[in-house]
């Protein structure tokens, strides 16, 4: 029986806590587990740097097999549906498949299809999910407080940037309703989230990034999604929005709070959504290092989960999966 991971509003503030700890447990320890014979296949459907990198380097940490579909030569092209896919994929004996792909549903609906005998795991859906950035981010934010659980829930995080068409905003969103932090979505109403969070006193939105950069502990920019564009929105009015919320050193000197940091899921355009002055991989101002070295402990925490954690009681998650 293998649990799934498909949207971030399924968890709950215990499966966060429990994932929160396992994937720290594996930073201490040089990430000593096993999933050996364990076998796990990626499927992107849509680029990829951290996010498939850190599911590939986490199972191999756990010396797991590790497939990597390649979408385009696969028999997807030949018309095979994505249900034969995954017949095939389990007829090999593959427990996990770890998936990407622009379409809103799809996950739903193949978990739909698997049950419980292939663990599913979203590694980014359309524009509505990314349980596994959400995590990881939380995690970064649960470093950044020296694990400690009360200033955790306590945080003021803002997000910034194009909201409308990030699955990463859509899983910050779920996330401060599970954690009870206080998010603010800054964005002008072209870019603002189509989401409706105001039924939640710790969600608010705004469209001054200078007005709200006092109250943050952390500001995390998003870049324009130039891929989910929709006819009638013009990509050179979105992009010079993205500028006039721009991060730089300067603003973050001038309005936020001298320990307020920077983060971003990446991919980032510098000179963009944030200023080249905050660049380079020791900048103390930004946590993207970590984020991404989080991801890999996070995705081998989410993969142990799946596929071998009895401890967690199946109806205490979510009793959808
Ligand atoms: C995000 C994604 O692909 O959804 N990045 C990531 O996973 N690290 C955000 C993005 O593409 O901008």
């Amino acid at each position: 029986m293998k649990k799934s991971l498909i949207s971030t509003a399924s968890l709950d503030l215990e499966t966060v806590k429990h994932l929160m700890a396992l994937a720290t447990e594996r930073l201490d320890e040089g990430y000593a587990t096993s999933l050996r014979g364990h076998t796990c296949a990626t499927l992107f459907f849509e680029p990829s740097t951290r996010t498939r990198l850190s599911f590939e380097l986490a199972a191999q940490h756990m010396e797991m097999n590790v497939l990597n579909f390649n979408v385009k030569t696969s028999s997807l092209t030949k018309g095979e549906s994505f249900e034969d896919t995954l017949d095939t994929l389990m007829a090999m004996e593959v427990e996990a498949v770890i998936l990407r792909h622009k379409e809103d549903g799809l996950h739903e609906r193949l978990l739909g299809y698997v049950g419980d005998e292939l663990s599913i795991i979203n590694a980014g859906s359309g524009v509505t999910d990314h349980p596994t950035q959400a995590l990881l981010d939380a995690l970064t934010l649960y470093h950044l407080v020296d694990d400690d659980m009360d200033r955790l829930c306590n945080l003021t995080i803002g997000i910034v940037g194009d909201l409308r068409h990030s699955r990463v905003a859509s899983a910050h969103i779920a996330l401060a309703k599970i954690m009870g932090w206080n998010l603010v979505l800054i964005a002008p109403d072209e870019l603002q989230t189509f989401h409706d969070p105001t039924e939640h006193s710790n969600i608010n939105t705004s469209d001054s990034l200078k007005e709200t950069l006092p109250q943050l502990d952390v500001v995390m920019a998003l870049r324009l999604q130039k891929e989910r564009l929709g006819e009638g929105e013009s990509c050179e009015k979105a992009q010079a929005l993205v500028e006039s919320l721009q991060i730089t050193e300067a603003l973050m000197n001038s309005y936020a709070q001298p320990e307020c940091k920077v983060m971003h899921p990446g991919p980032i355009n510098w000179g963009v959504e944030l200023g080249h002055c905050l660049s380079g991989r020791h900048n103390p101002r930004t946590l993207m290092q970590q984020q991404v070295r989080n991801g890999v402990a996070i995705r081998m925490a989410a993969l142990e989960w799946c596929l071998n954690n009895p401890e967690v009681v199946e109806e205490d998650v979510n009793p959808a999966l």
